[in-house]
């Protein structure tokens, strides 16, 4: 199912010190962001001309980027915050997922000591998009539970984010062979994870269940959790048993990528009556109503576009 879209057309990034558009930037074959996968990176968006919750994604990268021991980007948390800015002001894009990733870079030798590597920083700005199609976000999606597991974290920690991903590819083609688009993938135990690109969450017997570990620490996940306060709706990360998943009265995904998307089926079974659920359409509308709040968004400086 090949197409000739290209995926970041549109796009204006930095890297190596230099704004340039996302389709001219390449990382060497020599990096081990490319031959280890030793890299991590975070997504930002812009709504409105606003990023939403940017202290909290630059809290999380910080974290990632001291995880990965990464101490040689060359750039503090406002030069970070500036390189964000520029992107999207160079784009001019009102709405945008903006990603900033960090890779190992390149080894003086070929017996590649990664204490010898010069980190290499970059980031890239591109309209606004969705981890699963626009009108499933709408109208709900289904998911299929993997057979493959996730990575345990005590092999690769969740909470830093990061594309070491070939347990998503696998699961992702057992629900290509499933004839679905998307996979959740369980834990060693049973438990349900994260899929790519989102966390997780099941509403059952008026109770908000999202998964407490092995899963990156998601921020729409954290701000359905405030919602859900607000909302006097129980809610709390615990072990969630994928039967408990399929018998829930609601579920969905969260994520930057999207916000709130409704999931409707599972497997070959419906949750609810097969449309999204009360308490997912109401925290869906609570949550883009906050990205007009100033407590949670930092308007883009769009002048920096006419900078050199
Ligand atoms: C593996 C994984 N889990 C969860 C999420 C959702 O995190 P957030 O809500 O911070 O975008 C993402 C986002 O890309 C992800 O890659």
């Amino acid at each position: 199912m090949g197409s000739d879209k290209q995926y970041g057309g549109s796009g204006m990034g930095f890297m190596d010190g230099t704004y340039m558009p996302v389709s001219q930037m390449c990382i060497p074959v020599t990096d081990m962001g490319f031959q280890l996968a030793d890299m991590c990176y975070d997504a930002v968006h812009v709504w409105n001309g606003r990023f939403f919750r940017l202290d909290d994604h630059l809290d999380r990268w910080e974290h990632s980027v001291a995880e990965r021991r990464y101490d040689t980007l060359g750039y503090d948390r406002d030069q970070v915050a500036d390189v964000l800015h520029g992107c999207v002001a160079r784009a001019g894009l009102e709405a945008s997922m903006v990603t900033l990733a960090a890779t190992r870079g390149s080894p003086d030798s070929a017996h590649k000591d990664l204490r010898s590597c010069r980190n290499r920083f970059m980031v890239w700005a591109m309209p606004y998009y969705a981890a699963i199609e626009p009108e499933e976000v709408e109208r709900g999606c289904g998911i299929v539970v993997a057979e493959t597991i996730r990575i345990p974290p005590d092999a690769v920690d969740p909470t830093i984010k990061n594309f070491g991903r070939l347990d998503f590819v696998r699961a992702l083609f057992e629900a290509y062979d499933r004839n679905g688009r998307y996979a959740v993938l369980l834990d060693r135990d049973g438990h349900v994870t994260e899929g790519r690109g989102w966390n997780i969450f099941a509403l059952k017997d008026g109770v908000l269940l999202s998964p407490e570990s092995g899963v990156l620490q998601g921020i729409t996940r954290q701000t359905v959790l405030e919602l859900s306060e607000k909302l006097n709706i129980e809610s709390r990360l615990a072990r969630l048993p994928a039967d408990d998943l399929r018998a829930a009265d609601e579920v969905f995904l969260t994520s930057t990528a999207g916000g709130i998307m409704p999931v409707t089926r599972i497997d070959d079974t419906a949750i609810g009556d097969g449309t999204p659920g009360p308490a997912t359409v109401r925290l869906k509308e609570m949550y883009w109503a906050l990205h007009d709040d100033p407590a949670y968004t930092t308007p883009v400086r769009y002048e920096l576009a006419e900078a050199s």
